[in-house]
Formats: C-alpha cells, structure tokens, sequence
C-alpha cells in the first residue's frame, strides 16, 4: 500500500524499528496531505483525525486563517533572526501572551519545543531560587531532552539515560500530604505538573489538589510550573487549564498548538518579578534563549493561532464537544467488559480498556512478539489499547494509546471536529468493541494477526 521509496528511506535513514513496528500490526501508512479534521495517506484514503498531532494541531490541519497569516508575515521580508535588538514580531508575540493568560504573566521566553519550554521555567525558577532542586509528578510527561526526562515520570523512557540531573524527586499526582512533606524540605526551585497527566493515561487531580499545591508552593518558596504544553491552547475547554482550577501558577508553559501545528514554537510566561529576580542583571541577562528562539515567522504563527481560536471561540467548541463526546461514549460504552473507564474535560479525553485479566494475558502477548525476530527486541505493551487503534485505524479514524499507559485510547481531535464526526467515532468505536467481550478475544486476533504479517515479512 505504501510508496515503497517513502517507507524505504524512512526505515534506512529515520527510524527502522519504528517502521518494522508498523508492519508488526498492519498500522502503516505513508501520510501525505491534512486538511482540517481529515489526514490522507498515499493511496488517497481519509481518515478522521481524533490524534491532532498529539495535542498539536488543535485548529484542524492547514487552517486557511493561518496560512494567510504567515503568507502576509513573510511577505514582508522580516528580520527571522537577529538578535541584537528587538523585532516587531517576537515584540508583539510577547504582547499577546501576556494579554491572553493575564497577571500576572507580564514576560513571555519564547522558544521552539515543550521540552524547551520546560526546561525555560526549570531554568527561571532555579536562577530566581537560587535553589537546586526540581519536584515533579510520578506519571508526568514533559519531554525528551536530558533536562526533561530529568522529571519523566515513567520508568521506560528515562530508564536508558540515567544518571539524569540530580535533585530531582517525584511525588504521586493528587496526594497533597506527599506534595507538603516534600516542598517542607524547602530544596525545590520547582514543582512542574500538568493540570491534567495526558500521557499517563489522562488523568484529572482530585477536587482541591491545585488549590493546597498553589497554597503549598507559596508556602515554602517554591515555583509553581505548570506545564501546560498538551492542555493549553483551547485544549480543555479555556483558553489555559489552569483557569479550571481557580488558582494562577508562577510559570505557563506552552507549545505544540501555539504553533497552529505548523510552526515550531513554545513559549514559557511568568511575572516580571520573577524573570527581574533570575535575569534582572548583567551578567545574567543573557543566560537563556536559543538562536531560532522568537523568530519572525513563529511568532507570527503564534499570533495567528492565538486571533483564531479566540475569534472562532475554539475554547468554548472544546468544552461543548467534549461534553458531547463524553456523554456519547458513556451512552454507547457504559458496562461493555473491555471499558474501565471514561473521562477528561474539553476535548482531551481518555477511554481506558481492559480487564483485570489483562495483565495475565501480557505474558502471551510477550510471547508473541518475540516469536517476531525481525523485529528485534520488543516489550510487551499492553495491547488492548493498541489494537483497538490498528482496528480503528483501518475503519478510518486516527487515534492513539497514551505514552505511559497503553491500554488507555487517548481521544484529542481538532477543536473543529464536528457533531457528525464525533458520532462516527463513537460508532466505530463502538462496532469494534462489539467484536470483543474479552480480552483474550482480542489476543487472538493479534496473534492471527502477526502470524499472517510474519508471513508477509512485515510488510505494510
Ligand atoms: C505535557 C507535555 N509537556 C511537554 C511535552 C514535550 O513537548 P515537545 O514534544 O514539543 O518537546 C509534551 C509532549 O507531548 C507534553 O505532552
């Protein structure tokens, strides 16, 4: 099905164990074109997106808007990179930032990535502190760089890189007693959380958590980060997570559909105290920022998310879809023996699968895919979750398992998706589901599956 060039010079020259891991379960497709909700593979089918890129494109794919946008910015030939004076653009981005998350975000560190975002606010409350240490959540997600994998919250994607940045401890999402016993230590320059753990398997803090962490961190000196790289941006049904949850943070991190999920670019908020406090010097002033950091054509694109999703009220979509969302598959799903559970707020949503027998049946799976050679080394995921989305995939629909929690679909669509699209999901998701009263129904179907992939070499 794939142009066999694209698949071939990816598995050469990109990553080969991804590639061979697509082949594995049928899930490869060579991704050509994305237009609004819908993404098209190279032999011309359209699926719905209910991925966004990770939390990235929560405008649609290639919004019109904001393609004019960065049109008009480069056609005025501007200054991308400069850095020994302010430009227009990186000017105004600041601006508009501190307008859209209000006081008391008055500096805005603009960068390229999350991770980089993240490691800005490590950076500011460190050098603001004057303390070392960094408090994180078990579960967390916050990036790939050394820094960030520093506070990863799960043991498969840190685990290869240790020893990481020192002074770093890890408190359980949602458990005040733990957060108070930790920061009363009064080591930590930081507790960076997000509002709600995406990649853990979405997971919403118990009533109260911000408000004693707000009060907590005021308390013993330390900064408030939140990262809000997956949930910002309109995601949860505000324009910021955080006005959910009644209280400001010290830091905002932002990312992924700052950029429109075209262009790079992350941004870290805080007051103007606490950026005077790290870099109100001389010899300090200088002490973050990156080459591409602020450039023309990133801020533009920031600023032309930021105008969209206020003008076509994409926050306030989030929240009344996601209700619909919710409350459908709740309707359609409720007491099937493979869902343990729905929730989320706005359009970041997780259905978790499985059963308690499940991880019994990860030891067969482990055994299937070691009978898959060419593969090389593969652990085991918990597969309920994946091969739903190989089925949901094929029936058209682009949805994903968590990072750290495989048995939990992860449900993020475009903000624009609309009220048919979400009955489609809902159906197919449903159909499938319908197939499987167990979980080792479902393991019989990935083994069959294998087998006849094997067979095939793995092909796509
Ligand atoms: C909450 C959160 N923080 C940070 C990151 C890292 O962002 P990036 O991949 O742009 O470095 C992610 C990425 O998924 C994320 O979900």
């Amino acid at each position: 099905m794939a142009d066999p060039d694209v698949r071939g010079a990816y598995e050469r020259h990109v990553n080969p164990t991804f590639s061979k891991l697509l082949g594995l379960l049928g899930y490869g497709r060579v991704w050509v074109k994305g237009e609004g909700t819908r993404l098209y593979d190279d032999a011309g089918k359209s699926y719905v997106d209910f991925l966004a890129g990770f939390g990235a494109t929560n405008l649609g794919h290639n919004h019109p808007g904001l393609h004019r946008a960065i049109a008009d910015a480069l056609s005025a030939s501007p200054v991308h990179v400069c850095h020994t004076g302010p430009t227009p653009h990186e000017a105004a981005l600041g601006e508009r930032l501190s307008r859209s998350a209000g006081a008391p975000f008055e500096i805005a560190m603009v960068s390229s990535s999350g991770a980089e975002a993240v490691e800005a606010a490590i950076k500011v409350a460190r050098a603001a502190t004057r303390r070392t240490g960094t408090l994180y959540c078990k579960g967390g997600f916050h990036g790939l760089s050394l820094g960030t994998l520093s506070i990863m919250g799960a043991p498969r994607l840190r685990g290869p890189f240790e020893p990481l940045l020192g002074n770093t401890a890890a408190v359980p999402f949602g458990d005040v007693a733990a957060l108070r016993e930790a920061l009363a230590s009064k080591k930590f320059a930081a507790f960076v959380v997000e509002p709600i753990q995406a990649e853990a398997g979405v997971i919403l803090p118990p009533p109260g958590y911000f408000a004693a962490a707000r009060e907590l961190c005021s308390k013993f000196g330390t900064q408030l980060v939140f990262d809000e790289v997956q949930t910002g941006v309109g995601r949860t049904g505000t324009l910021y997570s955080f006005q959910h949850d009644g209280i400001t943070p010290d830091v905002l991190v932002l990312a992924k559909a700052l950029g429109g999920g075209i262009v790079p670019v992350g941004a870290t908020l805080c007051s103007r105290e606490l950026h005077q406090r790290a870099y109100g010097s001389l010899d300090r002033f200088d002490s973050h920022g990156s080459t591409f950091a602020g450039n023309a054509l990133a801020c533009a694109a920031a600023i032309a998310t930021l105008d969209i999703v206020e003008r076509e009220q994409l926050a306030e979509r989030a929240a009344r879809m996601g209700t619909l969302l919710v409350d459908s598959l709740r309707a359609r799903l409720d007491g099937h023996p493979l869902v343990r559970g729905i929730r989320g707020r706005g359009l970041l949503i997780g259905v978790e699968l499985g059963t308690a027998a499940t991880g019994a049946l990860r030891s067969v799976a482990a055994r299937l895919t070691e009978l898959a050679p060419s593969v090389g080394r593969l652990s085991p995921p918990p597969f309920v979750g994946q091969w739903i989305s190989v089925r949901l995939l094929e029936a058209g629909v682009v949805c994903q398992p968590t990072a750290h929690e495989w048995d939990v679909l992860k449900v993020e669509p475009p903000l624009t998706i609309s009220e048919a699209e979400i009955a489609t999901f809902v159906d197919t998701l449903g159909t499938i589901l319908d197939g499987y009263r167990s979980a080792a129904a479902i393991l019989k179907d990935v083994g069959v599956r294998m087998a006849s992939r094997g067979v095939k070499g793995w092909a796509w």
